[in-house]
């Protein structure tokens, strides 16, 4: 099945400057590609024809930050959190134990179900990062089990130092061996700058020698406290600074002066029981925000972005459609693609019809699975 249509669109968001969102639309995919948007009485015929019943299509989200190689369970920690025990990135460790216990056909198979569960909650782009490795054998298998589900793999050999290792050793490890052994099945790195983690300079090094080769960077930048990790992003032209929860004057201004997308993680806030992140302030100081869920087993264990779009709203204050923005077209700027988060014509098919009208009901119903249907590549996948 090569084209299909989808007709009586009550509202198409296309997030393309040129067409922008249109009422009473249909649009056609073709070859896996957008290939024709107008109104539904213009629409030429397809092998598949769909009618929309005037619900909304918007594009697939692109969920730019997840950590879904993984075994184990957190639930306990997290319990303990809301009786008020801080979060510390310390349970990583708790993580790793279990990820190296754990077969390639055990993670394989969480894998699979933690990507099925985010197709369905409408992600059609997802970066997956290691990092609960933390040895040259776990980190590589880690990223050779991403690579198997998606292509935006992420180096995370540095998100904090591996257990029973010294903090320098682990670093040259980190920047030798490990990467020289994990950059074949990356496109990114990243690093954990943060205190208990990596500090300013060790991120530096973990960066330099990830771009010497050939991958791109990312920073986990000021989750738990003010520090060196969003001003060291700009600096290495990151792609994005995740979290930016604790933002200085001269952090947003260095990113306002970037192409450094600022990528906020409002589940982790939401299930860390933090402060959100000032997201009015980057917006009004024109950085490009972008929205993601941070799937992982310790900080932040949802992979919906229905959910984190209701919270960007509630919470960080962001419209409805800024919302929406920053989960497709936000995104796609986070990993620097241009053929994912808008339904221009040429882009990828992936898109996502609501079962409402209009996609405000993603933050004006919280909770309701509103995703009726999934397209990956013109291909139904839910
Ligand atoms: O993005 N900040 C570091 N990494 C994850 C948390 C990982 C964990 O607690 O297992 C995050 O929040
Ligand atoms: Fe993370």
């Amino acid at each position: 099945m090569t084209s299909t249509v989808i007709r009586d669109i009550g509202m198409l968001v296309t997030q393309d400057p040129d067409l922008g969102t249109r009422t009473d639309a249909a649009i056609v995919f073709e070859h896996g590609r957008v290939a024709w948007v107008g109104p539904t009485n213009q629409a030429p015929a397809a092998d598949t024809e769909i009618d929309a019943g005037s619900r909304a299509v918007v594009p697939g989200f692109v969920d730019s930050h997840n950590h879904l190689v993984f075994a184990g369970d957190r639930s306990a920690e997290f319990a303990a959190r809301m009786a008020g025990t801080p979060y510390a990135a310390g349970g990583i460790r708790t993580t790793v134990t279990a990820t190296r216990a754990a077969s390639d056909d055990e993670l394989r198979r969480r894998l699979a179900t933690l990507v099925t569960q985010a197709h369905r909650q409408g992600s059609t782009t997802l970066e997956i990062k290691s990092g609960y490795g933390l040895s040259v054998h776990d980190e590589t298998r880690s990223l050779r089990l991403a690579r198997e589900v998606t292509e935006e793999t992420t180096y995370l050999g540095a998100h904090v130092v591996a257990p029973d290792t010294d903090p320098a050793d682990y670093l040259a490890l980190v920047t030798g061996e490990m990467l020289e052994q994990c950059a074949p099945h990356a496109k990114w790195i990243d690093v954990f700058c943060e205190r208990g983690a990596f500090d300013g300079d060790a991120a530096r090094a973990v960066l330099a020698a990830g771009v010497r080769k050939g991958l791109v960077p990312r920073v986990h930048a000021n989750q738990l406290g003010p520090g060196p990790g969003v001003r060291l992003a700009v600096e290495f032209d990151a792609a994005s600074a995740d979290h930016c929860t604790h933002l200085s004057d001269a952090d947003v201004d260095a990113l306002a002066g970037s192409d450094t997308v600022a990528t906020l993680l409002p589940g982790v806030e939401f299930s860390t029981r933090s402060p959100y992140p000032d997201a009015r302030r980057l917006l009004d100081a024109n950085v490009t925000v972008a929205v993601a869920t941070d799937c992982n087993p310790g900080s932040c264990f949802t992979s919906s972005i229905p959910f984190c779009v209701a919270l960007a709203v509630r919470e960080m204050r962001l419209t409805p459609s800024e919302a929406l923005w920053a989960v497709t077209r936000g995104g796609a700027a986070a990993l620097r693609r241009t053929d994912v988060g808008h339904l221009g014509i040429g882009a990828k098919a992936d898109a996502i019809m609501l079962d409402a009208p209009d996609p405000v009901h993603l933050a004006y119903r919280p909770g309701v699975p509103l995703i009726a249907e999934v397209w990956i590549s013109g291909q139904p996948v839910v």
